[in-house]
């Protein structure tokens, strides 16, 4: 989704625009542009790109605007083509009030309306430009009531920043069902859609809750709601640094993050998990008693995190026996879910500002059901906004397809069963115990994978020619299969299907033949045997065959198969280290075909917006 960043400070603004645009590429945008204030001639410079942000380097570089304030924006379209004339920032009929955007502003079309038949002139086709035309009308000389002014009259969802020649000592952003931070420096401030952008220059960071302004001078900042009463400023500081935002020696930033899969491993289980199978989560917001009247769980989530959630489903089922319903976000709320105080609500999402999700929980709330965010994001607005929060502690994810969060999800998951075993007495001291020694050897089982990468290139290399794949698994591994063809069509643009093993035979195999191979998850479990005339049914129809199967197994040996080994762990944690596998082929057959791995095409890393 669009990326914002804007700058008011001592230096100048346009070679930190820059940079910071170049790290919410990630974020996936189609067009990019800037406005920089220069206050010595009182004239601000717009340059902007239907291309990708090195265009717009390249093009400041010849000619760099001088000024300390200043906005950059890398826009995903929504409202009007990727053109530059559609490319932000958006100004008013006079060009001396500047909007940079990220949402839909649902009124829009009614606003322009009102404006254009008031005498605005319009020059772009986007839902944005309404805004910097109503400051404009609002302005009598106070430009932070004009953008209230203007603000109320907007429908949707908005994380903006402004600036305005009227009154160039100010920068303003403002942010609702979208979100928006302030980096609070050294006699200079950022505000920015996420910490990544603002990460090299300060890691104080104030959080902008919904429906909240900020108003920058060189003052300092100011918080207020759009009704204007003063906020407190919630201000955090950030624990990670930029070294975790950069690759790092790896080709991509997906590479890195698989790479990192143990170590995500390792500190989503730090300090929650004792010997004994004792869990603790340090801002979980639920006690004991709370959860023990939990009667049933919904789980709300979109894409890979949803596949986490489905395994959250399998997980918590098994350990604590509580009825678990997984839904897409997107779906849970436009219906009329059976839900009250004795539900829990786990919204699951790496971002934390997942629009769909963060609506999800919202209207979970409404319903009084508890909820409970498992998220990656500090302060974001899932976590701001339920009654705890589960951290993932995975460090920063750049790449737009969830590798390393997945996992940490999962484990969080492991975890969330445990704990919700426990208050219930349902496990006992030996399995709990045995519970928590499986998921601390789960490190060393993905960097067993992890070491197999040359294997899984070579087998990525053969198979990148193919144009379908059907992935199959059984039993937990069933959730593994829909990520792993999620995975390969996100990045690779190559169609996937993942299936249930067992259904193949009802539908599915219709597609199978020598053009469609199959990718079987087949590591050691209760249903291997199962799975393995899955693969002979699969194989009766020509189809090639990829399967994943525990070290040392013989079960395929038999078989025309390519096979793909990875340690021997219990089943029930066996997810872990065979998506490992899964992302690998993926990422490999991917860059095989050339593909840009770390912003595929039409992706955005957090959809914020329905
Ligand atoms: O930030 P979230 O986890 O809520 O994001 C949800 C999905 O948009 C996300 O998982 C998406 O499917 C990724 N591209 C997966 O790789």
């Amino acid at each position: 989704m669009c990326g914002i960043i804007g700058y008011l400070g001592e230096r100048a603004a346009a070679p930190i625009i820059m940079e910071s645009l170049k790290r919410l590429e990630y974020r996936g945008y189609d067009s990019a542009g800037v406005a920089i204030y220069n206050e010595d001639a009182d004239k601000t410079s717009v340059v902007k790109s239907a291309a990708k942000v090195d265009t717009l380097v390249d093009r400041l570089t010849e000619d760099m605007p001088a000024g300390r304030l200043g906005i950059g924006h890398t826009r995903w379209a929504t409202h009007g083509r990727p053109t530059v004339i559609n490319a932000h920032p958006h100004t008013d009929c006079t060009n001396r009030i500047m909007v940079i955007h990220n949402g839909i502003i649902e009124n829009f079309a009614e606003l322009k309306r009102g404006l254009q038949s008031r005498g605005h002139v319009f020059v772009s086709e986007t839902d944005t430009e309404v805004v910097p035309h109503l400051i404009e009308e609002h302005f009598k000389g106070d430009l932070v009531a004009a953008v209230r002014e203007s603000l109320v009259q907007v429908r949707g969802a908005y994380a903006m920043a402004i600036f305005s020649q009227h009154d160039p000592d100010l920068l303003i952003g403002a942010r609702l069902n979208a979100p928006l931070v302030v980096g609070i420096g050294e006699k200079e401030w950022f505000i920015a859609s996420d910490i990544t952008a603002i990460i090299p220059y300060t890691k104080k960071v104030l959080l902008l809750g919904e429906g909240e302004m900020v108003s920058i001078s060189s003052l300092g900042p100011e918080v207020s709601t759009l009704d204007g009463s003063a906020v407190k400023p919630r201000i955090i500081e950030v624990k990670w640094d930029i070294s975790q935002a950069q690759k790092g020696g790896y080709p991509h930033f997906m590479a890195k993050e698989i790479n990192e899969g143990a170590q995500a491993v390792s500190n989503a289980l730090r300090g929650r998990l004792t010997e004994e199978g004792v869990v603790a989560f340090e801002e979980f917001g639920l006690t004991d008693r709370q959860l023990l009247k939990v009667r049933d769980i919904k789980m709300v989530a979109a894409g890979t995190s949803f596949y986490a959630a489905l395994l959250g489903k399998y997980i918590i089922e098994d350990l604590a026996r509580i009825p678990v319903e997984v839904e897409p976000a997107s779906e849970f709320r436009y219906r009329q879910p059976i839900i009250d105080r004795d539900t829990l609500v786990v919204g699951v999402s790496q971002s934390g500002e997942t629009a769909d999700t963060l609506a999800a929980i919202r209207e979970a709330r409404r319903r009084e059901a508890r909820v409970i965010s498992i998220t990656n994001v500090v302060g974001s607005s899932m976590a701001l906004e339920s009654d705890g929060v589960i951290y993932l502690h995975a460090g920063p994810e750049i790449g737009v397809a969830s590798t390393k969060t997945f996992i940490a999800h999962v484990v969080c998951l492991y975890l969330l069963g445990i704990r919700l075993a426990a208050v219930r007495h349902r496990l006992p001291p030996e399995r709990l115990r045995e519970l928590a020694a499986d998921l601390k050897r789960l490190p060393d089982a993905v960097h067993t994978v992890l070491e197999r990468a040359e294997t899984l290139q070579a087998m990525a290399r053969k198979y990148a020619r193919y144009q379908n794949f059907m992935y199959i698994g059984r039993g937990i591994n069933y959730p593994v299969a829909l990520e792993g063809a999620l995975k390969l069509k996100e990045i690779s643009y190559l169609h996937a299907e993942g299936y249930a093993a067992g259904e193949l035979k009802h539908g599915p195999i219709a597609l199978l033949d020598k053009s469609f191979p199959v990718f079987a998850i087949a590591t050691a479990g209760a249903t291997t045997e199962k799975i393995v005339s899955n693969i002979q049914e699969a194989l009766a129809r020509d189809a090639p065959v990829v399967a994943l199967v525990s070290q040392g197994d013989p079960v395929l040996d038999e078989m025309t198969s390519d096979r793909i080994e990875v340690p021997a762990v219990a089943e029930f944690l066996s997810p872990i280290p065979n998506v490992v596998a899964l992302q690998l082929f993926a990422y490999f057959v991917a860059s095989e075909r050339g593909c840009d791995v770390d912003q595929p095409r039409n992706l955005a890393k957090s959809v914020t917006v329905e």
